[in-house]
């Protein structure tokens, strides 16, 4: 046996070995394109070699072009995937590809220049490049549709979703499936294909099967169009896979390949593929390692069965967690179980639950008015009404009932962990784990790390992020935590906008033009406006010179509450959700900035998304310049799966890196030299400049 770099080699009998060997998914980098390539080589010219097997590890065969390198001049070193690919297809001895966990991107692609495939039944095998924002760019767009027809092919192609392998027993895509070991079985296969002098299949001569393949291309072309608005590479995948048809395969190859080198260079792609690397790199703590003790969560205590306690015990019985939900009166209790159940009622109805799931689901949530029930539970989420008075008394019952080793955890949005976790005799207990709402849908989660909150206590809520399905972002302690620190910046930009001139539809429109789910005024409507009007009254009266006046506190003082009360920012029809501009609230601008003396001037759309945006830019800076987040990409990664940022611009400081902080820098000192502007506001953060003078980028 010896390693060539990223590659072992071993010969059994007649057959040499190849296995892929570059944890953790076996990416295709360079080096492991070289020892592909140098190992080949090798059994081709070693006569007792008849046969080749090309497997991986347990995990993944290959999960495809090694994403570290996108963008590195490594990504284009030769022998590239394509090479590679081709050394395969033409070896004058049959090659197997021997497939185990995933074998995605290129890694099928890879496999799908073997002459043979064998693979285990559960092994994925998937080409989600279009995930990515991209094609597969090595021979997949022309190989698949020529294995399982135009169709399934293109499905698989614009889903990206993997599919098992035993799906595929019995086409031409897999000649074996191996239930037993995986590499005896591939030797013994490929032993077999040298004694009956089986013929070498070269997929590259098969032709695509498909009756009517323009009408049923024309069709993918129209769907696909309407489908993905944002996106460029779902149109891009139909091409490529179109060429499969009419062109021969060294055509089609080549179509390919410049599309999938066009789309490697859009934002959208960059943004996927920035969003890719950010999700994973947010659930690691630069001083917590792998290594760091984690604490069995067998069942967890919920307080407070409201808006987000519901949500909170749905997330936990939904992976299986049992849930004791505590609340202060026996109605409350009652309102939120039948929430819960209703939830899931709604889901059974749309078919996407069972009555036994219901049932099971329901039957793992205690329903208590008694701390007793908390005694056991290896974690308690406080999710009372926003008080620090109530959250004193609650976390001082938790600190005597719960067990020692217990964790204590707060859904506070804006209160001070230091302070709620001062309030037990064991900070280091103490964490705010800050869901969205609604909990059961929202992927994100804050994990709030205290002053004192254990490398251990953070390293758990981590790991139970992951359990529960949410995507955990770690964020220090500070007003708003990372995303309601940054919208305040926001709302505070998009009310300039309107004391400037702008209407709440024109704001909307254009940020929803720039791809937001929602715009930010339609969006105070649902959530509510007495919330924020009722921190600015607070913070007005124990500190009335700093109030400045805002249109939004007016519409406030009127009842206009947003959707609840039929009228905030817009009108509401009665049962209905669109938001309907309101004459009344125009008038309320207009009066508000003759009040203020304010002439209103023109606003343009650009001017809308650089003030907005740019604002979230600006606090996100200085967020991370003070550590409460760990890196720029987090807060895009709060961003994108806690305030419906869009997809395709990867998030606020992805965004701004697209544009050059450079631009960013020179348009927020613009606007900082205004008249009658906030200049602290928008002078930019000290980090952005610093980023910006030395040509660098926050990712
Ligand atoms: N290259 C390099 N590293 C990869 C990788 C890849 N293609 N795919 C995953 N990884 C790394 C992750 O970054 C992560 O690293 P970390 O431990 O340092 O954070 C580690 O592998 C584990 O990844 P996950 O946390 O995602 O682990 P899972 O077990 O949940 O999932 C997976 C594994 C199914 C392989 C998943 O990571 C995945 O879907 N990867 C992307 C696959 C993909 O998109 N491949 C196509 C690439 S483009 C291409 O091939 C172009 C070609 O057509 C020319
Ligand atoms: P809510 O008012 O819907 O629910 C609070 C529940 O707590 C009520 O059912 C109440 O009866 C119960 N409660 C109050 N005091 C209690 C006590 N001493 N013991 C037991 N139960 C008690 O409030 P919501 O919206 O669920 O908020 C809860 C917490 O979550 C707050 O801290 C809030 O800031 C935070 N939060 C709210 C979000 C939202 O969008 N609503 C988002 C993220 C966090």
């Amino acid at each position: 046996m010896t390693q060539q770099p990223s590659t072992r080699y071993d010969v059994r009998g007649t057959v040499a070995v190849v296995t892929l060997s570059n944890p953790p998914v076996n990416g295709l980098g360079h080096a492991l394109r070289v020892g592909i390539v140098n190992s080949l080589d090798r059994a081709l010219a070693d006569p007792k070699v008849s046969a080749i097997v090309i497997t991986g590890s347990d995990r993944a065969f290959s999960g495809g072009a090694d994403v570290r390198e996108f963008g590195t001049p490594k990504s284009g070193f030769e022998p590239n995937l394509g090479t590679v690919i081709k050394a395969v297809e033409s070896s004058t001895k049959p090659v197997v590809a021997a497939i185990a966990g995933v074998a995605l991107g290129g890694g099928l692609e890879l496999a799908l220049g073997a002459h043979f495939r064998v693979a285990r039944p559960d092994a994925q095998l998937g080409l989600p490049e279009v995930k990515l924002g991209l094609l597969p760019g090595a021979g997949g767009t022309q190989r698949l549709p020529r294995l399982v027809g135009l169709e399934a092919a293109l499905n698989m192609i614009l889903s990206g979703a993997p599919v098992p392998a035993a799906t595929f027993a019995g086409t031409p895509l897999l000649d074996a499936i191996i239930e037993g070991d995986l590499v005896d079985g591939a030797v013994q296969f490929a032993e077999k294909a040298v004694a009956d002098k089986l013929p070498l299949k070269r997929v590259r001569d098969l032709k695509v099967k498909q009756p009517d393949a323009d009408a049923f291309l024309q069709f993918a072309r129209n769907t696909v169009g309407a489908a993905s608005k944002n996106f460029p590479a779902p149109l891009k995948c139909v091409e490529a896979v179109a060429a499969s048809v009419g062109k021969s395969f060294d055509e089609g190859l080549k179509i390919e390949r410049e599309l999938f080198l066009g789309l490697m260079q859009t934002p959208e792609s960059r943004a996927l593929r920035h969003i890719f690397q950010a999700e994973r790199a947010a659930s690691k703590v630069a001083d917590v390692g792998d290594d760091t003790p984690v604490r069995a969560i067998e069942s967890v205590g919920i307080i407070g069965a409201g808006t987000m306690g519901g949500g909170i015990a749905m997330s936990f019985v939904n992976a299986g967690i049992p849930v004791v939900l505590l609340e202060a009166r026996q109605e409350a209790l009652d309102k939120g179980l039948a929430t819960i159940r209703k939830n899931y009622e709604n889901s059974l109805k749309k078919g996407k639950l069972t009555q036994a799931k219901l049932d099971e689901r329901m039957g793992l949530i205690t329903p208590t008015l008694s701390y007793d029930g908390f005694r056991n539970v290896d974690l308690a989420i406080e999710a009372v009404f926003e008080s620090i008075e109530v959250k004193e008394t609650v976390f001082k019952t938790l600190d005597e009932v719960m067990k020692p080793g217990s964790i204590l955890a707060s859904n506070t949005s804006a209160l001070n962990l230091d302070q709620i976790a001062a309030f037990t005799k064991r900070p280091q207990d103490v964490i705010g784990l800050h869901f969205f709402s609604p909990a059961n849908v929202m992927r994100l989660l804050e994990v709030v790390r205290g002053a004192k909150t254990g490398k251990d206590v953070l390293a758990t809520s981590m790991q139970l992020a992951k359990k529960i399905k949410k995507i955990a972002v770690v964020s220090g302690v500070c007003d708003g935590f990372i995303g309601n620190r940054i919208v305040a910046r926001y709302g505070m930009a998009a009310n300039d906008l309107i004391n400037a001139g702008a209407l709440p539809q024109q704001v909307d429109a254009a940020l929803q033009k720039f791809g937001l789910a929602m715009g930010i005024f339609r969006m105070g409507d649902l959530a509510g406006l007495d919330i924020g009007y009722a921190g600015r009254k607070r913070r007005r009266e124990a500190n009335p010179a700093a109030y400045t006046p805002i249109v939004a506190d007016r519409l406030a003082e009127a009842g206009r509450f947003g959707q609840k009360t039929g009228a905030g920012w817009y009108r509401y029809e009665a049962g209905k959700r669109d938001p309907i501009p309101d004459p009344v609230v125009e008038q309320m601008i207009t009066d508000f900035r003759k009040e203020r003396g304010i002439t209103p001037r023109k606003i343009s759309d650009e001017d809308i998304i650089e003030r907005t945006i740019f604002a979230m830019v600006n606090e996100g800076a200085r967020i991370v310049e003070e550590g409460i987040a760990q890196r720029a990409s987090d807060i895009d990664i709060v961003y994108l799966n806690g305030y419906g940022f869009p997809a395709h611009r990867g998030g606020p400081m992805l965004y701004a890196d697209q544009v050059g902080l450079a631009n960013v820098v020179r348009a927020l000192k613009r606007i900082a030299a205004e008249p009658g502007v906030d200049v602290k506001f928008w002078t930019p953060a000290p980090l952005l400049v610093k980023l910006a003078e030395e040509g660098k980028n926050f990712n």
